[in-house]
This record gives structure tokens, C-alpha cells and sequence, in this order.
């Protein structure tokens, strides 16, 4: 297996007292495969995300392993470290502001990243064959006027433009792992779905394997091999993206298929799902949806269901015990 994450808990200290975010997560990812992290804002998705490029806040504690393509990626440190987050794993952030730095021109940042991956895979550095394969980047993202945006600090950007420049970034570095943290959410329709074919053509042509974190189910049923559905920082469901999406068997992924809006599904029929995420500091007794759930029972109330494989997913919830 390509990544391999088993047991992952990470919890964060805050001033109001322990907030358990990913709680007890399971997760295998082979070469060359998409998975789609889906749930609601809160739900860990970006905590997991960062646990994976070891970029988690000092406020986090975590446990569990992860090994990604033979390595321990909890106990790499220094040298190895950096080399392991500048040649083989690439996170496109939430908010892509904080991935560029604000005192560097963009040309010099985004070749700075090639001069040191080129670096760890022992390569010769071309600077003009870097610039080109930059320009190709921001080509392949649709940005207007690549030479002219490069020349630019952030600060001179807009929101768009640092999007499209991150995912160019993940372009032209090829990780062996993307994750890609809402990457598409400030672009519109026609570049958004541009992107995902890029992601999609990466894969293709290098096995680059990905992690698509989305709260957005239908750009993740266009992209994703499988679906992670998370809720308050565990598994509800992960399985592949047909069965999942055809029938859905956990409650809230039932309640999540039924919000993907649907050529096939009625105009003014999406079911927005009801209730809120909890508390992730106080979250609820038993199975953490089960306020929200249509289909409680009273060992729901008191007892968290334990993971199931039931014919090839695996779900966390008391109806398939
Ligand atoms: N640095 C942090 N310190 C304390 N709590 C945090 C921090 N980052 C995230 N959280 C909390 O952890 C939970 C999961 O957050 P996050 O991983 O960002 O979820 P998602 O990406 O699914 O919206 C939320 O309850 C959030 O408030
Ligand atoms: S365990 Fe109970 S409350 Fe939780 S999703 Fe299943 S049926 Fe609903
Ligand atoms: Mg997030």
C-alpha cells in the first residue's frame, strides 16, 4: 500500500480544554489513487490533511503511524523532513494565502520550491527550463499573462490568482502525494473544472496518488476513486465513489448524497441536512451523529459504533452491527 495510516488521533489544547478533531482514523491509499475527504466544515478534514505534510499547529498532539511509501512519516525529522515535504508529498491549502510568502516575488518562491526538489531527486537545476515548466503551470491553470503575474508579490494578487498559483505549483512539482484542501473553492465553474482534469491527467501520467478534501460532494464525485465520509473527526463510510454515491448505507452519507445536486433529481429538491456538526469540545455521547440522525436507536445514545466492513466499505455505525 502507497499510504498507510492507521490509528491517527490528533487532538489540539485549547483554552477552553482538549478538542479531540481526528479520533481513531484508519485510512490506506494505493498509487495512483484519488480519495475524496468529504464532510462538514469541522469535521477534520484539514487537520488530517496537514497530519499527512506533518504541518499540524503546535497546539496538536498526535498518535498513530502513517507511512507513506515505506517511510515513517512521524518520525522523519530534519534533512529528512524537508525532503520529504519538498519532493514527495505537496499540500495545496484551504487558504492559499499562507502557502506563498509575502516578501518574495512569485518567481522566486515557486523556483526556490523546483531548485529544491530538483536538489533532493539529485538533478542538475536549469533555471530557464524551471521558468519554462512554471509558464506551462500557469498555462495549464488558465491564468492570463503568466510572465506579467510572476514579477509579482502576493500582496498584488487576488485570492483567484494564488489559487491558480498553488495548483500550478502542485503541477510543476509532481508529488508522489497531493492533498488538495478545498483547492478549487475561489475559482469559477469552467477553471474549476479544468483543474480537476490537470489532477486527473497528473495521475495518469505519474501515478500521482491524491487526497481531495471537499465539503463539495459533486466536484468529489467527478474526481475521487473512493469517499471518505467523515463526521466530527471519524469514518462514517469510505468506499468506492459508485457504490457510495448509488447507496449510500451510513445515515449521513445518505443525508450527503441526497445534497449533490442532480441533473436526474428535481429543481428545488436538494435536501439540505439537518441540524448542525456538534461541538467538536463537548461532541455528543455515543455516536457523535446521532442527534441529527433519522434513524437512532437507543444504543446510539450511549455506545460509539465500532468500524465494520460490510462487502468491501467500511462503516462506523450501530444498523450494520
Ligand atoms: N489550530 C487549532 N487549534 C484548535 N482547534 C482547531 C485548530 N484547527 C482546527 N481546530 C478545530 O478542529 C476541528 C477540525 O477542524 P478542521 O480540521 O479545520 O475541519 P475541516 O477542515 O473539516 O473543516 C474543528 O472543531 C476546529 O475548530
Ligand atoms: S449509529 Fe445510530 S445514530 Fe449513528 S448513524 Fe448509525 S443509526 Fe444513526
Ligand atoms: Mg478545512
Amino acid at each position: 500500500m502507497f499510504l498507510d495510516v492507521k490509528g491517527l488521533k490528533i487532538n489540539y489544547r485549547t483554552v477552553y480544554g482538549n478538542l479531540e478533531a481526528v479520533k481513531s482514523l484508519d485510512l490506506s491509499v494505493e498509487k495512483g489513487e484519488t480519495v475524496a475527504v468529504v464532510g462538514e466544515s469541522g469535521c477534520g478534514k484539514s487537520t488530517l490533511g496537514h497530519s499527512l505534510v506533518r504541518l499540524l499547529p503546535p497546539n496538536a498532539k498526535y498518535e498513530g503511524k502513517v507511512i507513506l511509501d515505506g517511510k515513517d512519516v512521524f518520525a522523519l525529522k530534519g534533512k529528512a523532513l524537508r525532503m520529504y515535504r519538498g519532493g514527495e508529498v505537496f499540500m495545496i491549502f484551504q487558504d492559499p494565502l499562507n502557502s506563498l510568502n509575502p516578501v518574495k516575488r512569485v518567481d522566486d518562491q515557486m523556483l526556490e520550491a523546483v531548485g529544491m526538489r530538483e536538489q533532493i531527486a539529485g538533478r542538475e537545476f536549469d533555471r530557464e527550463d524551471a521558468l519554462k515548466d512554471i509558464i506551462d503551470g500557469l498555462n495549464g491553470v488558465r491564468m492570463p499573462d503568466p510572465e506579467v503575474i510572476l514579477r509579482r508579490y502576493p500582496h498584488q494578487l487576488s485570492g483567484g490568482q494564488i489559487q491558480r498559483i498553488v495548483i500550478a505549483m502542485a503541477l510543476v512539482m509532481k508529488p508522489k502525494l497531493l492533498i488538495a484542501d478545498e483547492p478549487t473553492s475561489a475559482l469559477d465553474v469552467t477553471i474549476q473544472a479544468q483543474v480537476i482534469k490537470l489532477i486527473k491527467d497528473l495521475k495518469k501520467e505519474y501515478g500521482m496518488s491524491v487526497i481531495f478534501i471537499t465539503h463539495d460532494m459533486a466536484v468529489a464525485y467527478t474526481i475521487a476513486d473512493r469517499f471518505l465520509v467523515m463526521y466530527a473527526g471519524q469514518l462514517s463510510e469510505l468506499g468506492p465513489v459508485n457504490d457510495v454515491v448509488s447507496k449510500p448505507l451510513h445515515p449521513y452519507s445518505v443525508a450527503l448524497v441526497n445534497s449533490i445536486p442532480n441533473k436526474s433529481r428535481k429543481e428545488g429538491k436538494l435536501v439540505a441536512i439537518p441540524g448542525s456538526p456538534p461541538n467538536m469540545l463537548a461532541p455528543p455521547t455515543g455516536c457523535r451523529f446521532h442527534p441529527r440522525c433519522p434513524q437512532v436507536m437507543d444504543i446510539c445514545r450511549t455506545e460509539d459504533p465500532l468500524e465494520k466492513e460490510v462487502g468491501g466499505r467500511l462503516l462506523r455505525c450501530h444498523l450494520f452491527d
